[in-house]
């Protein structure tokens, strides 16, 4: 028999959506227990890692409008449209709550909240809090959370299976790390806010935790995944670690140029038209567009070489060590440290890597999936705000926006829901889950848990990465098929209980394969280039027959199953991405 918790809700995730739901759970409804579960202690979670700001409209020459419009052409018209009017006018409230929660903005010389620029935005409309905004939010939302008793905190907790009959969604099962005991979530609604899944690849800024865990516990259990396929190169990781130099640095004036010190970016159609000194978007032209750049720079043999592969340089030289130091202190530490460069004196060395996955748990605009009583928000839900490319800044808002939303939304379930359900069922599953976790340290086999997960990275480089091809991606669909089934012949070789991490990483990896075969052949059947999917085999947009999301259902060992859905369009008609009085 397995231990069990009883709660109203529970939340799977404890950084900046978890977090936030947790808030308006307690907040709304303070008579409600909520258990709050997290692999890491909560301010390990990656929200910390969050550097450059949080996107809403601040500024009398800004509007909804420019909000709405430079998400909508940003993500190359895959967005839902009622999903983004919601998140644009809800942004500056979210924002401002954060003010009154203690959340440090940067001002102006007047005192206001300042905001900076970033790429494809008409306006300035980026808050921040110097260049550790994700760092100061998490610490608002966490401090906030410990003033409601009803917020019941499980650090160190990984869950692992959804339980859930007839539709409906019952709870979780979950290791404590620290013991090793699996236990059983029992709640009337559940919240997955797990983040995203860039440890798929092999460049990324995002840290070890991310290993797609949430989407493919949802996945598993019959929600697709949507828009799996679109997955964001941030153009300035550092090589090697893939750590993040914030486009904030772009954002205040930073210039990229190639090995001839030359700006590249002039060459290719990339931002809106620039309302700030520069003529053409340059640097602060879309994320997809600047990585896409990269490349074929590298394919021209313009980029320069390090240890770590192929670079451009980042220049921040000319905005002088003063401003360097007040807004962006964490770039010139991570540039010094991690490179053994000085920004206020040289250039740092900067490729594109892999920092977010636009496609998710499929979700409505109520933050709701297809199964009753399951809510998800935040990088690991696919709203879909962001569509085939997201706007830099737009994330951190959306873990509010739609965090607070799945939280009030939980609440209501939970709150009405009258369940008629067989408990000894539900306990069962749970028990069989546990089994299954049990079994892996009886496996006998010759697979290393690295080894796999290494080739899984190389795969989905090669077959999947900025630019791929029919060939490319199947190649990388028959690996990953092969890789899951190489998956059972894993051996653990920490078979203790206590903080075992070998354990855990198995089960990361066990997630991660199921992740990486729902991008794959996703990618593989979109035959159109659209934002951060570039096909060289399809390089048009076909809106004829593309202006759909993808949903991939699980199919067990097989691979998943594909369909489509319109795209919600309510007032901007997919139109050519127009830059800089350029077009496509
Ligand atoms: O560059 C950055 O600071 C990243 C921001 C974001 O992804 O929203």
């Amino acid at each position: 028999m397995l231990n069990k918790i009883n709660s109203d809700v529970v939340i799977i995730g404890a950084g900046g959506a978890g977090l936030r739901a947790a808030i308006e759970i307690a907040r709304s409804q303070p008579d409600l227990s909520i258990a709050l579960l997290s692999k890491v202690y909560p301010m390990r979670s990656h929200t910390v890692a969050a550097e450059g700001g949080a996107a809403g409209v601040a500024k009398d020459e800004d509007s909804f409008d420019n909000h709405f419009n430079d998400t909508v052409a940003g993500g190359d018209w895959l967005c839902d449209q009622d999903a983004v009017e919601y998140f644009i006018h809800q942004a500056p409230k979210e924002l401002t709550q954060m003010e009154h929660w203690g959340c440090p903005w940067s001002r102006t010389k007047e005192g206001k909240v300042a905001v900076r620029p970033f790429g494809g935005m008409k306006v300035e409309r980026t808050w921040y809090a110097a260049d550790k905004t994700g760092f100061h939010m998490l610490h608002t939302l966490f401090q906030t959370s410990l003033k409601y008793p009803g917020i019941k905190r499980y650090d160190e907790y990984y869950s692992i299976d959804l339980i859930s009959e007839n539709g409906q969604c019952y709870g979780v099962t979950a290791l404590d790390m620290r013991t090793g005991q699996i236990k059983f979530f029992r709640a009337k609604s559940v919240i997955i806010a797990t983040g995203g899944a860039g440890r798929v690849f092999p460049f990324t800024t995002n840290g070890a935790i991310k290993t797609g865990d949430g989407m493919a516990m949802a996945y598993r259990a019959g929600v697709p995944l949507k828009d799996m396929e679109f997955v964001q190169y941030h153009p300035t990781g550092l090589p090697g670690t893939g750590i993040l130099i914030t486009e904030g640095s772009r954002g205040e004036g930073g210039l990229l140029v190639n090995k001839n010190n030359y700006r590249y970016l002039q060459d290719y159609n990339l931002g809106p038209p620039d309302p700030w000194p520069r003529k053409k978007a340059m640097e602060l032209g879309p994320r997809d567009r600047l990585s896409q750049a990269f490349w074929q720079e590298q394919q021209k043999g313009n980029t320069i070489q390090t240890p770590f592969g192929d670079a451009v340089h980042l220049d921040l030289r000319h905005l002088g060590e003063e401003k360097i130091n007040e807004r962006l202190p964490m770039v010139r530490e991570l540039a010094i440290n991690y490179m053994g460069v000085d920004p206020v004196h040289e250039p740092i060395p900067v490729r594109p890597v892999v920092h977010y996955t636009m496609g998710g748990i499929d979700t409505d605009i109520e933050a709701a999936t297809r199964l009753k009583g399951l809510y998800a928000a935040g990088e690991c839900a696919c709203v879909s705000i962001n569509g085939a490319n997201r706007l830099g800044s737009n994330s951190l808002t959306e873990l509010l926006v739609f965090g607070s939303k799945a939280g009030a939304n939980a609440a209501e379930f939970a709150s009405k829901t009258s369940e008629q359900v067989d408990e000894a069922l539900l306990e069962n599953m749970a028990k069989q889950s546990a089994d299954k976790v049990a079994q892996l340290f009886h496996h006998q086999g010759k697979e290393t848990i690295p080894g796999l997960r290494n080739e899984m990275n190389t795969i989905m480089e090669a077959g999947a990465g900025i630019y791929r091809t029919e060939s490319s991606l199947k190649d990388a669909v028959n690996q990953l098929t092969q890789l899951k089934s190489r998956f059972a012949d894993i051996e653990l070789t920490d078979k203790s209980n206590v903080y075992n991490t070998d354990l855990i990483q198995a089960l990361e990896l066990g997630s991660m394969i199921d992740v990486a075969r729902a991008m794959a052949v996703s990618a593989l059947n979109r035959q159109e280039s659209r934002g951060s999917h570039q096909r060289l085999d399809y390089v048009e947009r076909d809106d004829k027959n593309f202006l759909r999301h993808t949903l991939a259902t699980f199919a067990g060992d097989d691979n998943p199953t594909i369909d489509y859905r319109d795209v919600v369009i309510t007032k901007s008609q997919p139109a050519e991405r127009v830059y800089g009085g350029e077009s496509k």
